[in-house]
């Protein structure tokens, strides 16, 4: 766990020891904690998420399954909604340049973990955030407020490949050993850190259909496939109000995965937690999966999302 264990306080652990567990990949173990499975740490992260985040009206959250874009939409909504107060055409000091996308947009669950008394009510209006939490976890005024929620979904296999990896960076030692045939089985039975990824990408996916004016469902190959497209799909959905397309065009280009993962910050830097920011930035493509999958670990894959995604019209 990247969130160390250490702190981890009593009443967390009187939670976890009446939980289902299981021997996790990456972590010893994992929690079921409403329908899905969490390290110890982020689930205390979660439960104090849970009882102390007060959404606003204002607030924009967005969220993803771990691997499935977060660095690059954290980045893209924070040159958008700071067009103004950094234009990136006057890039030489733009804050995408010198900061690690994380350290521009906090991630709720991971904050609330590391200092269970951190007050969001500070953060500039729109407040951006980020989180894991699934649909069914998230804190109640989340739901019950207008706050917008930009989901960003990726192709499952590719998602897998790009956890795989970051955890074999992670931590070298304790995933050394591990088949990957196993991390496939685990995956594919929900067990692995945050999953079912199925469930998590489907409660976004219907809430998005029921209510399309508070969650926005975008998918990182779209997003790959014409970023522009989907950047001015964001714009709108936010009420970002006019852009012109030059604005587009170079918050595209500072937000690429080349621009990014080039970046001084991005290759040499460590967050406050010591994780290199080089870790978030990897390949940044789609289909990637074929250099790290077998035929039949992808068949695998391949048969569980036809089971759970039929009849959802999602395709991948
Ligand atoms: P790969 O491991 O497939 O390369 P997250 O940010 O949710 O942790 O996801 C990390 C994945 O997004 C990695 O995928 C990483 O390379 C990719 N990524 C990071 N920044 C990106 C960017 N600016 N554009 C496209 N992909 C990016």
């Amino acid at each position: 766990d990247y969130l160390r264990d250490e702190d981890v306080t009593q009443e967390t652990r009187d939670l976890i020891s009446s939980l289902p567990k299981e021997k996790g990949w990456l972590v010893s173990e994992i929690y079921q904690f409403q329908g899905r499975w969490h390290t110890q740490a982020l689930l205390q992260g979660i439960l104090i998420c849970q009882k102390r985040f007060e959404a606003k009206d204002s607030d924009i959250v967005l969220v993803t399954n771990p691997k499935s874009g977060t660095t690059w939409l954290k980045a893209l909504v924070f040159a958008l909604l700071n067009r103004h107060k950094f234009p990136v055409s006057s890039s030489g000091n733009h804050p995408l340049l010198v900061t690690n996308p994380h350290l521009l947009v906090p991630f709720l669950e991971g904050v609330y973990y590391e200092s269970p008394n951190f007050d969001f009510t500070g953060l500039p209006s729109p407040r951006l955030m980020n989180t894991h939490i699934s649909h069914l976890s998230l804190p109640e005024s989340v739901k019950s407020s207008s706050c917008k929620i930009v989901y960003c979904c990726r192709n499952p296999k590719d998602m897998f490949v790009s956890l795989w990896h970051f955890g074999k960076k992670l931590a070298p030692e304790e995933t050394a050993d591990y088949p990957i045939e196993k991390a496939v089985e685990a995956f594919c039975e929900g067990k692995l850190i945050g999953g079912p990824f199925w469930d998590h990408i489907l409660e976004y996916w219907y809430a998005s259909r029921e209510n399309p004016n508070k969650v926005l469902f975008v998918t990182y190959e779209e997003l790959k496939k014409q970023t522009e497209v989907e950047m001015k799909r964001i714009a709108e959905f936010l009420g970002c109000g006019f852009l012109e397309e030059e604005e587009v065009r170079e918050i595209v280009k500072l937000c690429s995965f080349e621009s990014l993962s080039n970046l001084e910050v991005n290759k040499e830097g460590k967050l406050p937690n010591g994780m290199e920011t080089k870790t978030f930035f990897r390949k940044g493509e789609i289909g990637g999966w074929r250099d790290t999958l077998s035929k039949s670990l992808a068949e695998e894959i391949d048969r569980t999302i036809e089971e759970k995604f039929q009849g959802s019209g999602l395709k991948f």
